[in-house]
């Protein structure tokens, strides 16, 4: 992870991998950002959204959405982590992915992008 715009990385909710998660700010428009290499065909994001609302994100390779409105349910708990997956084509070489929110309430607690290939 390159960037968390206007969120913090935070380690107060156990449960995490490696040694936090990005806290994206609670505002539309407020977006996490990695720097990924391809190629690839599946990314999977490890989650926590401890409300009852769902926080919905658009993913988008390189500018480009590439799936909109994505839901990172209700988890339950901001300790309860689990995992939402796409299919996601990512050709050779490094992309910039980005997850930014479309509802007030930001993106859920990240802790951790997959791709497999
Ligand atoms: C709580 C929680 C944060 C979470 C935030 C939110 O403050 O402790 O980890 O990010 O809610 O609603 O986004």
């Amino acid at each position: 992870m390159i960037s968390d715009a206007g969120g913090t990385i935070d380690a107060n909710h156990a449960g995490y991998s490696g040694t936090g998660f990005a806290n994206g700010a609670n505002a539309v428009g407020s977006y996490v950002e990695w720097q990924v290499a391809g190629p690839a065909s599946t990314l999977t994001f490890g989650f926590a959204n401890g409300t009852t609302a769902a926080r919905p994100v658009d993913i988008s390779v390189d500018g480009t959405v590439v799936a909109a409105a994505v839901p990172f349910p209700s988890t339950g708990a901001w300790t309860t982590w689990s995992t939402v997956a796409r299919p996601i084509s990512l050709a050779a070489g490094s992309h910039t992915l980005r997850l930014t929110a479309t509802t007030a309430d930001g993106p859920a607690n990240l802790d951790y992008l997959d791709v497999a290939p």
